[in-house]
């Protein structure tokens, strides 16, 4: 089995995708770092992750703090002596026009979700060089690849990862180290209530799209079978993907219809 016998760390894994993620792999012979801000909320991830699996550790981060990452990840190499998979997922998203978003909300977006993301993975990469093998797997979004209303902030991020894994495939193209961008529709977690608004303040309410969106226990079965065939790249959700071919076929036609679909 492909995850069979592999040290692999979640961010994000006190709730929603990453916590999915945990229960799903734990059912493997794996050994999973869980992480994020909330120590509590991991601990309870943690115990039900112990009923199938012992080998299951938590180390509290924040993305935020991303000058902490490189200290933080040679302690948690230190302990288990290698890391097998790298899962990015922490993250946090968006709910604001741009007009009524403060200059420091883009500024968090990017620290989070982006330089967050860079620098764990930059900690990370030294010890998969080593190895000679490795995979880092990096949950974006569809927003990731094309703009909607309200996310101006949280896609100038996701898009920013893009750019950035897609040099770092190429650089490592002979290190035996795939690279796998998930990019998840509406997923139905907790991301809308925990959402940035304009003045940097949670959202604290469910979207009608996030309420209706994909189980997550089935999207983190997608994504695992998607890195199991070690995919570069993965849309995963309902029928919002299609505008994916969209922009990406008919340019003028998603030049239309984001301006007026729904994404709240
Ligand atoms: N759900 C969707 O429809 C959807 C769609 C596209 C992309 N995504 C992406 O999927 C990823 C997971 O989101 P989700 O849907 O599972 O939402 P969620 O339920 O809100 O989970 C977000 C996770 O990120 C962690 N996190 C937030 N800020 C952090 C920080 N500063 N440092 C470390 N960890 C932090 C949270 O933990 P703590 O609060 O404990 O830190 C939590 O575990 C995100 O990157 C999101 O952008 C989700």
């Amino acid at each position: 089995m492909y995850f069979d016998n592999k040290v692999i760390w979640i961010t994000g894994a006190s709730s929603g995708i990453g916590e999915a993620l945990a229960y799903e792999l734990a059912k493997q012979k794996t050994t999973l770092i869980l992480s994020s801000r909330k120590k509590e909320a991991l601990e309870k991830v943690r115990e039900v992750c112990l009923r199938v699996n012992k080998e299951i550790y938590i180390e509290v981060l924040d993305l935020e703090k991303y000058d902490s990452m490189q200290g933080i990840a040679d302690k948690v190499i230190a302990q288990h002596g290698r890391i097998d998979i790298l899962i990015n997922n922490g993250g946090i998203s968006q709910r604001s026009l741009t007009k009524d978003t403060i200059l420091e909300v883009d500024k968090r977006l990017m620290d989070i979700n982006y330089l967050g993301t860079v620098a764990l993975t930059k900690a990370v990469l030294p010890t998969f060089l080593k190895q000679q093998s490795g995979q880092i797997v990096t949950v974006t979004s569809l927003t990731g690849r094309f703009g909607t209303p309200y996310r101006s902030a949280y896609a100038a991020s996701k898009h920013a990862l893009h750019g950035f894994f897609d040099s770092l495939r190429a650089e490592l193209v002979n290190d035996n180290i795939d690279i796998c961008m998930v990019c998840p529709g509406f997923i139905k977690t907790q991301v809308s209530i925990n959402a940035f608004v304009g003045d940097g303040s949670a959202l604290n309410s469910m979207d009608d799209r996030q309420d209706n969106g994909m189980d997550v226990t089935i999207f983190a079965g997608r994504m695992m079978r998607a890195m199991r065939k070690k995919k570069k790249e993965v849309y995963i959700g309902k029928k919002e993907v299609v505008m994916i071919y969209i922009k990406r076929w008919m340019p003028w036609l998603y030049y239309k219809m984001i301006a007026k679909v729904a994404v709240r």
